[in-house]
């Protein structure tokens, strides 16, 4: 009897069970990224051929010699879709609220609005960040404004390990994204295993940074044009080619100086390193990159010099945000120069004073609309670099 009810009760439960398999049908699991089928090309830049060979005018113009990337960590595509989806996983922080997206967005060109961005703790950074954009074209491979971390591998761990940025440990690092399944084929795909690491996350990350270069932009379509930079662009107005101008000659042939550290034609630092540019007369709350060389003075009040590319989008200026716009940025080149102990030689003039531009205010318009010509949209919108999760929450 109590065998019949015990069959009679499993009969009833498999009914019912195999029923409900037919009339509610298991929800496929929901998707948090969406990558595509066939992957985004990150390995062919395309560049032009500017970039490619000196136009023979003074400083070197092209990227011969200056990208950073280490043969130890080419970019593959496989690896820089994986550093997408890092770069915006905010669960890289402490609190899932910050990803590295959240202080470097894409159509700010990967820099930040506020003069100081805030950590997952609401505590504002030290700095203004930083476009990161022709990242890989710094020569000398380091990276902040102070130049603190030797590698771009060393650098993009640092913001997660900062204890108000995205405040993890190292080792809570590869516990949380180990504990997100789709990233094990992310990995496998990129590095041959599954096998999550630090060291593959940072190779990661810097894959997808410097996959980021810009060479897109109305200054690249009127270079391709002639021959050298000095030339009048076709597709510039009066007023950018006057700016241009301004911008490319050294004080002494009736320039601005600008290309003297604003180099190349990816608009990057030249080699030489951090530099003085005349924001204060002395240095009392941020040493820069002294902070990182302590035994070379002239570093006091040196920092990177950032890139030009994309300027239009990446107010506020300099490296504690202190300028609201690009006016307030080409008037102090032009007035407001101090003299700083390590101002830099080439803002200083014949006699070793701070340098005075005396520019007219249609040549500083013009400098102004020279600088507009760099914006490049194929970073602020390409979708290869843009946030491919759909739902951050699970
Ligand atoms: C809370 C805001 C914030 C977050 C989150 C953040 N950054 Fe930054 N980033 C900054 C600031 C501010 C600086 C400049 C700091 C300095 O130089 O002292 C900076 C600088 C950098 C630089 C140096 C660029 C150069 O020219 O030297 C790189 C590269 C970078 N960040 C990558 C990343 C990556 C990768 C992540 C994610 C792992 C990330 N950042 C997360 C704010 C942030
Ligand atoms: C001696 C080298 C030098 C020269 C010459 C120079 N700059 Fe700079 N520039 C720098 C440095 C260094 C910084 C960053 C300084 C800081 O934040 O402390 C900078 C920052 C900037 C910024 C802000 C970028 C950002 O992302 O915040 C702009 C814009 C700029 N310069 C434009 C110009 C223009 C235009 C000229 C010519 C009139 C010029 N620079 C000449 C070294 C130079």
């Amino acid at each position: 009897m109590k065998k019949a009810l015990l069959f009679l009760v499993i009969l009833i439960c498999c009914t019912s069970c195999s029923d409900d398999a037919q009339y509610v049908p298991v929800p496929p699991a929901p998707k948090v990224i969406d990558l595509p089928e066939t992957l985004y090309n990150y390995t062919n830049l395309n560049l032009p051929p500017h970039f490619l060979s000196n136009d023979g005018i003074g400083l070197p113009s092209s990227v011969n010699g200056i990208d950073n990337n280490p043969a130890s960590n080419p970019v593959t595509d496989a690896g820089a879709t994986l550093g997408r989806v890092l770069f915006y996983d905010t669960h890289l922080s402490r609190n899932q609220t910050v990803a590295c997206g959240s202080c470097h967005r894409q159509n700010l060109a990967f820099s930040d609005s506020p003069v100081r961005s805030l950590g997952f703790d609401f505590v504002p950074t030290r700095r203004h960040s930083i476009a990161l954009i022709n990242q890989r074209y710094y020569a000398r491979g380091r990276f902040f404004w102070d130049e603190r971390a030797p590698t771009l591998e060393a650098q993009v761990l640092q913001p997660i390990l900062d204890v108000h940025e995205m405040g993890l440990t190292a080792n809570e690092i590869t516990q949380k994204i180990a504990a997100r399944p789709f990233y094990s084929p992310l990995f496998q795909a990129a590095f041959g295993t599954g096998t999550i690491t630090n060291e593959r996350i940072a190779d990661a990350l810097s894959q997808f940074i410097r996959s980021i270069v810009s060479s897109q932009s109305k200054y690249d379509n009127g270079r391709a044009q002639v021959a050298n930079r000095l030339v009048p662009f076709p597709n510039f107005t009066a007023q950018e080619n006057q700016g241009k101008e301004l911008f490319m000659k050294p004080v002494n042939e009736g320039g601005a100086g600008c290309f003297q550290c604003h180099a190349t034609e990816a608009f990057v630092s030249v080699n030489s390193g951090p530099k003085n540019n005349g924001l204060d007369a002395s240095s009392t709350v941020d040493f820069g990159a002294f902070e990182t060389f302590p035994s070379n003075n002239e570093f006091k009040g040196a920092f990177k010099i950032p890139v030009l590319r994309n300027i239009a989008q990446t107010a506020p200026y300099m490296h504690d945000g202190r300028f609201a716009n690009l006016v307030q940025v080409i008037e102090h080149y032009n007035s407001g120069v101090k003299n700083h102990p390590n101002l830099s030689p080439q803002l200083k003039d014949i006699n070793g004073n701070p340098q005075q531009l005396n520019l007219t205010e249609s040549q500083k318009a013009a400098l102004v609309a020279f600088l507009r010509t760099l914006t490049d949209e194929n970073i602020l919108s390409n979708q290869k670099w843009s946030d491919p999760f759909i739902n951050q929450s699970l």
